[in-house]
């Protein structure tokens, strides 16, 4: 693909408030001097919005405050005039009652961020789970030039000796705990070994999928998505991105350029690659939307089905981002890729050049970490969308983190009617269950818990777990961390709460899943789920107000990405009416 800059100079919308001589331009002008800018830095130059999620509640972003600097150093290099704007954080660890229900607000408002100040494009500094999404999503809508940057993740845990993985040995640990494998205390020892230093999630979780998502839909500069937070590369990244920005602003090159159907084809066949996170469903679907792109859950299988995994990271594999990085990173993973036929070549990226431009020199260092295709962790990597009476618009499952002898399987339904219901039950010695049955979880998609929680990889009964069994069959209309592992199928759409087929399964019912086949049958006549689909109830009372209401009211399922229905598309970023 070849990208024709526009002409440079040119009129920025930033002039229509600082350029000129009239009452209202002085009247911005005059203002924004107060913080003691001298004048020739309102001569016409990119003035870049550099918008920053830190905030001390999302403690995997907390050293943004430090790497703004590094950014803002690019963009006075490069000629432009940084401007840090903080923006909503949605933070996965402490977000109540889910990070995922206020995606979509913080996309909602760094829109309207962006949109509604002056600012001719956007650094997109970000890191936990949510906040990447969001803030591309926000920058999609708008269309102005913008490149990601990320924290980049911590550095490796270890406890007793062995390499422990954010979120993973929490799940893990936890299940050793309960079956009487881990006492207490030395789960609590644990605690500090998980988090060695500033970063996000250190496993191919959800925001190193992320990460690697925004490099291979070429919104990041090439390589950053494994640089550990706290390596001085990370900061020469976050000034070369700065200094990027401002040449992306003199060229035009916009969002609707770089994240076309061939970028966002790569993206998908990238998370099979590293073996991603099932998030990356719901982002990349939502992202596609904001720039009025059909992607669809068939192209997840479609695109995924043929890819292996040759990333070995948790909770897949065995290792973490620090080695991915040392290995050679996500460069490695794209080049084989493009070598095997898999990478649309030619896409754009925020360099300017294609992505194969990126990529085809990057050397592996460490084929352990990253495999050649013929030792993949996973011959068939991706995400398998599986179909049926049970999903008619699909539910999905990570086969990487599966366990290959329950990938066909039928089983007794064990129906648990919400998280509650769940959490009230597992732990009850006399629940009539055993590892050959499905253990299915209603009412926590979109609008059913509200916000589609990460409790989808429900944890086994401890008396199964005292048996050493580690796996069993799990459906739910959730999602799960990008962090954990299981037979797990998630997102199945539609949701309970809206009336989908998983709402009237009952305990004792009979499900097959056949992954191979892509299905998911509820073992019961059609007229018998007619009836019981007919009989449905809502169980969950509409909020009265605030945004629980409008998630309610305008929240779209996991099949389409969970936007809110009046975001979808991009609306562009015209220069408003002045109000002075
Ligand atoms: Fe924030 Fe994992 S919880 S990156």
């Amino acid at each position: 693909m070849t990208f024709k800059p526009a002409d440079w100079p040119r009129r920025l919308r930033s002039q229509e408030w600082y350029g000129g001589t009239s009452r209202d331009v002085i009247y911005h002008r005059g203002w924004l001097k107060n913080q003691g800018y001298p004048d020739d830095l309102f001569d016409g130059r990119p003035i870049i919005g550099v918008l920053n999620t830190w905030s001390d509640l999302t403690p995997c972003n907390g050293h943004l405050r430090e790497l703004v600097e590094k950014v803002k150093a690019g963009i006075w290099e490069a000629g432009g005039f940084p401007v840090e704007v903080p923006v909503f954080s949605a933070s996965e660890n402490t977000f109540r009652p889910t990070a995922m229900m206020f995606r979509n607000l913080a996309a909602l408002s760094i829109e309207e961020q962006i949109r509604g100040q002056p600012v001719d494009g956007c650094v997109l500094l970000v890191g936990c789970d949510k906040t990447t999404p969001s803030l591309l999503m926000a920058a999609a809508s708008c269309d102005l030039p913008s490149i990601v940057v990320t924290g980049g993740p911590m550095l490796n845990g270890y406890f007793q000796g062995e390499r422990v993985g954010s979120g993973t040995h929490l799940w893990r640990f936890s299940e050793a705990v309960k079956a009487g494998e881990m006492t207490q205390e030395e789960f609590l020892e644990a605690e500090q070994s998980m988090s060695r230093s500033t970063g996000t999630c250190n496993t191919m979780g959800t925001a190193s999928t992320m990460a690697s998502m925004a490099e291979a839909l070429g919104m990041a500069l090439s390589g950053n998505a494994a640089i550990p937070a706290v390596d001085s590369r990370r900061r020469v990244m976050a000034q070369l991105s700065g200094r990027r920005i401002v040449q992306m602003v003199k060229d035009d090159l916009k969002p609707s350029d770089v994240m076309t159907r061939p970028a966002f084809e790569n993206a998908i066949r990238t998370n099979g690659a590293i073996g991603g996170s099932t998030n990356a469903v719901v982002h990349l679907l939502a992202i596609a939307g904001r720039v009025g792109l059909d992607l669809t859950l068939d192209d997840w299988d479609r695109c995924g089905r043929d890819v292996a995994t040759i990333v070995n990271l948790l909770p897949s594999g065995e290792y973490l981002m620090e080695e991915f990085f040392y290995a050679g990173g996500l460069p490695v993973v794209l080049r084989q890729l493009g070598e095997d036929g898999l990478l649309h070549r030619d896409a754009l990226t925020v360099s300017g050049g294609t992505i194969w431009d990126e990529v085809r020199e990057a050397r592996n260092w460490n084929s352990d970490v990253i495999r050649p295709v013929a030792q993949a962790l996973t011959p068939q990597g991706g995400i398998a969308v599986l179909k049926g009476n049970l999903a008619p618009k699909g539910a999905v499952l990570k086969p990487s983190a599966a366990s290959p002898h329950l990938m066909q399987h039928r089983g007794r339904a064990v129906v648990f009617e919400d998280i509650d219901d769940y959490k009230a039950r597992i732990g009850d010695e006399a629940l009539e269950i055993d590892e050959t049955c499905v253990m299915v979880l209603k009412n926590c998609g979109p609008k059913g818990y509200p916000g589609m929680a990460e409790v989808g990889n429900m944890g086994l009964p401890p008396k199964i777990l005292r048996k050493g069994i580690t796996d069993m069959v799990r459906i739910s209309d959730a999602r799960m961390s990008g962090t954990a592992y299981g037979t797990v199928i998630l997102h199945t759409s539609p949701e309970a709460a809206a009336g989908g087929p998983l709402a009237v399964v009952r305990t004792g019912d009979m499900i097959e899943i056949d992954v191979a086949a892509r299905r998911l049958h509820l073992d019961i006549s059609e007229q018998e789920l007619q009836t019981r689909l007919s009989a449905w109830q809502p169980v969950h009372e509409t909020p009265p107000s605030g945004y629980a209401w409008l998630h309610q009211a305008h929240v779209e399922g996991a099949d389409t990405g969970a936007d809110l229905d009046f975001l979808k598309g991009c609306r562009g970023a015209p220069v408003g009416k002045d109000s002075h």
